[in-house]
């Protein structure tokens, strides 16, 4: 019994030297903020789903049967401003395959980045991880609200085959 009790006491004690021993290193060394462990513990797959409209003024786009008329508009202007940097198979280019795209991510936030991508890697946690990935910021190439649902239909398309 007594070596029990003896036992128990000094468990507690050691637990307890520990445990001071712990928060006297703690306080020595940089801990690391708040934000810091926030910042890592947020894992962004950029080839996910993600049901985020971004930022910007897309707030919401309506949906319908793909419109041909619409798309064969989307890829003039798709030609001329975006395969520089984007092709329409999943290879990475300067920018990512666009394969897919209108499979994850929504109309609004991908109107959003064709529209204003600078906000978008300011602001938004995915269009910031792609540019973390791809090393270049997306160019904006001033394209108006309507050649921007053009594309989108373009986007729509190709997914669609
Ligand atoms: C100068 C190269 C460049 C041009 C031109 C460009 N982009 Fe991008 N785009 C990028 C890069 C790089 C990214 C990855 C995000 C980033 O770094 O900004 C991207 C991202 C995107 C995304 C998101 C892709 C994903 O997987 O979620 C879409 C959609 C997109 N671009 C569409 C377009 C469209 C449409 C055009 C033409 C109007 C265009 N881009 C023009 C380089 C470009």
């Amino acid at each position: 019994m007594r070596h029990l009790i003896y036992n128990f006491t000094f468990r507690s004690l050691t637990l307890i030297g520990v445990i001071l021993l712990f928060n006297a290193c703690g306080s020595k060394t940089n801990t690391p903020d708040k934000a810091q462990v926030q910042a890592a513990n947020v894992v962004i797959d950029t080839k996910a789903y993600n049901d985020s409209k971004g930022v910007g003024k897309f707030t919401e786009v309506k949906l319908e049967v793909i419109d041909p008329a619409k798309a064969d508009l989307g890829k003039v202007v798709f030609s001329t401003k975006c395969t520089t940097c984007h092709k329409l198979s999943a290879e990475k280019f300067v920018g990512p395959g666009l394969e897919g795209v209108t499979q994850r991510r929504t109309p609004e936030w991908i109107m959003n980045m064709i529209t204003n991508p600078e906000l978008m890697m300011k602001s938004d946690p995915v269009a910031k991880k792609l540019y973390e990935e791809m090393l270049t910021p997306m160019a904006n190439q001033n394209i108006g609200d309507e050649d921007a649902r053009n594309i989108l239909e373009y986007l729509r398309q190709n997914d669609n085959k």
